[in-house]
């Protein structure tokens, strides 16, 4: 199902680019999230050898560089050409130039592949950008082989409802922060698609901070600013900004710190489209 609040792709892939430089310097969370990521993908890979694999929403590449060695063939995908470059920088760092990759800068729910053309898509912390899941299921299930696998992390509903909570205080006629989906929304739209669930699950993260402008700025250093429809497009006013650090100050935890919740889910579903096809 389309998510209510619209996302500009442009502005994502603006964002995200601009971002591509300093993403590394504050991405610990999403390299955590993309470690335990690995260990499904890893289960997924082994009844596969070398596979023909997709990173979807692979940003600066952390997840594929790891990936790379084991696969036969690479395809790494991203909206923001920015991310891509860095990526592709990354891997002749660590000398996996020569590796087989492909570079393609477009969007997840239009991907420029042939049917069947890869065992294995893995995602980490990329989907939530995509506004229409059944499109992005659809495609995702096109291009992956029959019985292959799409292996993600996302973040979920939850996430930084402490920032959510402090700016509908401060600010309550603009959306100041994204809107994630819940996990059983997700798992409805799986059921409207040719993917079978295999493990979906969730886990909380919590980070803590000192200022609330340490969390500010790392959203933005990772691109991961709010690019939704009701957000304010002037500059916030000093006197909305304190009643934000007012807000957010309630949530200070017994050792004085700003804690950020993220909800991350974890999910690994199965390419059923023969059957579906067959069983009709
Ligand atoms: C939070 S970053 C995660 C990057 C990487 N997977 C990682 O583990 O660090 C999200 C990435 O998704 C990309 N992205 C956002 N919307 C996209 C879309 N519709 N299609 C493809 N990539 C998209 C962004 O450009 C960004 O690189």
């Amino acid at each position: 199902m389309r998510d209510d609040i619209a996302h500009d792709k442009h502005a994502i892939a603006k964002s995200f680019g601009n971002a591509a430089k300093s993403y590394d310097n504050v991405a610990g969370l999403q390299q955590r999230v993309g470690n335990v990521l690995l260990g499904f993908v890893r289960d997924s890979m082994s009844r596969e050898s070398a596979p023909k694999v997709l990173d979807l929403g692979c940003g600066t590449g952390y997840v594929m560089s790891q990936l790379v060695d084991d696969s036969e063939l690479m395809f790494a995908l991203d909206i923001a050409e920015g991310m891509l470059g860095v990526a592709k920088f990354g891997m002749s760092e660590n000398g996996k130039a020569n590796k087989s990759i492909h570079y393609i800068c477009a969007d997840a729910e239009a991907i420029p592949l042939k049917e069947n053309s890869v065992d294995l898509v893995v995602s980490n912390f990329a989907i939530q950008w995509c506004p229409d899941r059944q499109v992005l299921l659809e495609e995702i299930a096109r291009v992956l082989v029959p019985g292959g696998r799409f292996v993600f992390s996302m973040p979920g509903a939850d996430t930084l409802h402490e920032l959510k909570t402090s700016w509908q205080q401060a600010d309550p006629s603009h959306t100041h922060v994204n809107q994630f989906c819940e996990m059983d929304e997700l798992a409805t739209d799986v059921q409207h698609s040719p993917l079978q669930i295999e493990v979906l699950q969730s886990q909380v993260e919590i980070m803590r901070y000192n200022k609330l402008q340490e969390l500010t700025h790392e959203l933005k250093a990772l691109g991961a600013h709010n690019v939704t429809d009701g957000r304010a497009r002037q500059l916030t006013g000093k006197n909305t900004l304190k009643r934000l650090v007012s807000a957010y100050d309630e949530f200070r935890d017994i050792e004085g710190m700003l804690p950020a919740t993220w909800n991350v889910i974890y999910g690994v579903f199965v390419n059923q489209k023969n059957t579906v096809e067959g069983s009709g």
